[in-house]
């Protein structure tokens, strides 16, 4: 086997969908890209997020207790990276990037229309967050767009390439131990 640098770990375990996270305050919506995510909890659902403090999301998140993680869909590859190359505190990346928003019910971030699914979130703990930029997350709804045709999600690889959804493996018979989970 190749040895490749633990620094580089992440790539291997890093395959979750690639998500936008968008934020609101004072009015002033705004959005970024995100990578470094993870279930934690099935119920409440839990999720936890790594958004540094070099992101102008970060102060809005931390500020405002709340944001949206909408998942986009294969067609919006490249807005999603260049969305996660510049900041918001220049500019306003919706429309620069044209992507239309709706408000969200529980929380003053906006959904995206473009993307595949909105989770709507609040912050619950903040222990993590100085030391590890990591917020813990409740999703209070969450919104599927049934209408959209492309349905794959990707997985970034962590230098800028990404994996695509392919097939799909049902294996729901074999999960006797599960069946309880929603
Ligand atoms: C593919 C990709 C994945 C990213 N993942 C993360 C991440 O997990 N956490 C983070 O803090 N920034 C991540 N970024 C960087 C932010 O999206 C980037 O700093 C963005 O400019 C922040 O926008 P803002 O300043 O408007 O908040 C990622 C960028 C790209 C392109």
């Amino acid at each position: 086997m190749k040895e490749i640098p633990a620094s580089q770990a992440y790539r291997l375990l890093e395959p979750g969908p690639i998500v936008l996270v968008t934020t609101s305050q004072n009015g002033k919506p705004n959005v970024m890209t995100m990578g470094f995510h993870m279930m934690i909890q099935h119920a409440p659902p839990l999720i936890g997020c790594v958004i540094g403090p070099w992101d102008h999301s970060y102060q809005t998140l931390r500020n405002t207790g709340e944001c949206v993680i909408a998942v986009p869909g294969l067609d919006l590859g490249e807005t999603v990276v260049d969305v996660g190359n510049c900041s918001g505190d220049r500019m306003d990346k919706f429309q620069r990037f044209g992507l239309k928003t709706r408000p969200a019910k529980d929380v003053s971030a906006p959904l995206i229309n473009d993307c595949l699914a909105n989770i709507e979130c609040r912050i619950v703990d903040t222990t993590l967050t100085d030391p590890y930029n990591l917020f813990v997350l409740e999703a209070t709804r969450v919104w599927i767009n049934e209408d959209r045709k492309e349905r794959r999600m990707m997985h970034h690889r962590g230098d800028g390439t990404f994996t695509v959804d392919g097939g799909t493996l049902d294996l729901k018979d074999r999960m006797v131990k599960w069946r309880h989970l929603p």
